[in-house]
């Protein structure tokens, strides 16, 4: 059996092996690739890596807290993984651990699915993290207007902006969230890329409120379970368009589905095993 994992501290909210052993199954792989979850404590990383040159391990997601802390442990970085600084993918290729990133392409195509163009539009990005990084190098390198990255840890949002601006040519501004107000008032796109509303740990909280959202907006939310965060909820109370997570989570999934198995992942299949299980978390909750 050739094992897959995804791997993080804490690791069992992620719906990763819900995408991925739907595809397994439906493309008849299971039998040869199994994909589990598995919370790696930080010291244990290095072990885990060595799994993964040795082939015991073929390949990982890798999640919260692990995708900048883990890139001085592998031996190669894709192009994609080096610009952007964090990795969400990880695979072995001639005795190597490379790192790679689906997020950004993930993100891309969800917006892209949603009919939602970023070309010239002004965007604004609410974290500094791995995937706030991952979102905001791609939307700079495919022609976002203005970029503004808003983080609770300003001097974060500083760091990402100044990289991006060397290796773009993107203007960027940044703030904490007292900048919120201003920059919303003229933004077309609002990406959440914090955990913020995240189901058991932050549900019912939202760094963005109705009164700050107009309607000719687009909302998206990176965080997909619940699948309507309060983020979303607010903006459809004030008649903004919403883009949820799920389709990202599917769209960056599928994108290292190629990469472990060499298939093109069945999307379709994978969406409906996500939106079946968050159905079920949600009408557990009610
Ligand atoms: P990921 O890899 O999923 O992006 P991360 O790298 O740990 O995760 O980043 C989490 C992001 O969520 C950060 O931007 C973090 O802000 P700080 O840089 O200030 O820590 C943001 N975040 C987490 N909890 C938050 C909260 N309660 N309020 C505001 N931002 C929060």
């Amino acid at each position: 059996m050739k094992k897959l994992y995804v791997i993080g501290d804490p690791v069992d909210y992620s719906l990763s092996p819900v995408i991925h052993n739907a595809a397994l199954k439906t493309l008849g792989l299971d039998n040869e690739f199994t994909y589990d979850q598995m919370k790696v404590r930080k010291e244990e990383l290095k072990e885990f890596i060595r799994k993964v040159r040795t082939g015991e391990i073929i390949g990982a997601s890798v999640t919260m807290p692990y995708k900048e802390i883990i890139i001085p442990l592998l031996d190669e970085l894709t192009t994609e993984a080096d610009l952007i600084g964090a990795v969400n993918t990880i695979y072995i290729k001639d005795s190597r651990v490379i790192g790679h990133n689906t997020d950004g392409i993930g993100c891309i195509k969800t917006l892209e699915e949603s009919g939602v163009s970023i070309n010239e539009k002004k965007v604004i990005i609410l974290g500094a993290g791995g995937a706030a990084k991952a979102i905001a190098y791609t939307l700079a390198l495919k022609g976002v207007k203005k970029l503004a990255i808003i983080n609770r840890t300003k001097k974060k949002a500083e760091t990402l902006a100044k990289t991006i601006e060397q290796k773009t040519n993107t203007i960027v501004y940044t703030g904490n969230f007292d900048l919120l107000e201003t920059v919303l008032k003229d933004a077309d796109i609002i990406i959440n890329a914090t955990s913020v509303g995240m189901r058991k740990i932050s549900e019912n909280q939202t760094l963005v409120t109705e009164d700050l959202i107009h309607s000719d907006m687009v909302v998206m939310d990176v965080v997909y379970n619940p699948r309507v965060t309060q983020l979303l909820k607010e903006a459809k109370k004030a008649g903004a368009k919403t883009v949820d997570g799920s389709s990202m989570l599917v769209y960056q999934g599928a994108e290292q589905f190629k990469i472990f198995t060499g298939r093109k992942a069945p999307i379709k299949i994978m969406r409906k095993a996500l939106l079946e299980v968050l159905d079920e978390n949600s009408s557990k909750k009610n």
